[in-house]
């Protein structure tokens, strides 16, 4: 058995121990989102803090804590703050909480982030569903022995957004005349925001929105066949695209303001896909 499927287990023996209970959705809320699990019907709740070994954010305005819980009657587990790859901790450590999420049972992982828009028809607020990603920049989650246990060593990212998935949230929004776009994202290491050609090169990869999360997750969830989906909020225009230098506030402050009709559109797509 391989180190971190032993620690990945350690960490599981603390959650089973405290929560006799199986979600269904696995839900990981970014800048902005993260209050959204404070109105769900919560069932119980687990700081990061008491399970050992976890990785602990050292980002402002990142909750550390696992809500268990429904949205209408799916039973979700929701992590409140995530960890990033650019607060120094190993790729092993950015995705053990989806690790984790999928040994508690979730079938179907969410993921959320706040992005800066790379295409030009883009605009701070709005929403972009991830088609596909690029993650080149970033080292693999998988690197270092296979953990046999969860998945296979060459593992095929075909379809990393489970286009069932993808089609659900594209009906939710219609449905409820929330404008959404669709694109691919591109995750760099950040902790810098880009530079204007840097941004550029994003462009001319075929990225939609960049992001400083998410992709490495996704790679982790794929890797033991956990059906995917996700949401961009388009938090701002990347470097160079308007006159404005970014700030975190400012990514706070968009996320913020269209965190409402996020959260309408997350509650109504969690919700049927507990139907699936
Ligand atoms: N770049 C990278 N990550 C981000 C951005 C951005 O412009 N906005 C929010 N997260």
């Amino acid at each position: 058995m391989t180190k971190a499927y032993e620690r990945l287990l350690a960490c599981y023996q603390c959650v089973e121990d405290r929560l006799p209970f199986r979600p269904k959705v696995a839900l990981v809320l970014g800048s902005g989102l993260g209050d959204y699990a404070d109105s769900i019907r919560i069932e119980s709740v687990l700081d990061y803090h008491d399970i050992s070994g976890f990785p602990v954010s050292t980002v402002s305005g990142h909750k550390g804590r696992f809500v268990f819980g429904y949205v209408n009657d799916v039973p979700v587990v929701i992590m409140q703050g995530r960890v990033h790859y650019y607060e120094g901790y190993a790729m092993e450590d950015v995705v053990l909480p989806i690790r984790l999420m999928k040994m508690m049972g979730a079938e179907i992982l969410f993921l959320t982030n706040a992005a800066g828009g790379v295409n030009f028809d883009f605009h701070a607020g709005d929403f972009m569903m991830i088609t596909d990603q690029i993650s080149n920049f970033v080292p693999s989650p998988l690197i270092g022995p296979n953990i046999e246990e969860l998945g296979e060593r060459f593992c095929d990212m075909s379809q990393i957004y489970n286009r069932e998935l993808c089609q659900i949230i594209r009906e939710t929004a219609r449905e409820l005349s929330i404008p959404l776009q669709e694109g691919t994202y591109i995750q760099l290491t950040g902790p810098n925001f880009e530079s204007p050609k840097e941004v550029k090169m994003c462009r001319i990869l075929g990225a939609d929105a960049v992001g400083m999360s998410t992709a490495c997750e996704a790679i982790a969830a794929n890797h033991m066949g956990m059906k995917t989906c996700g949401i961009s909020c388009i938090s701002n225009l990347g470097c160079g695209m308007s006159d404005q230098p970014l700030s975190h506030e400012e990514v706070k402050e968009t996320a913020d303001k269209v965190a409402p009709l996020f959260k309408q559109l997350i509650t109504s797509a969690v919700t049927r896909m507990g139907n699936l």
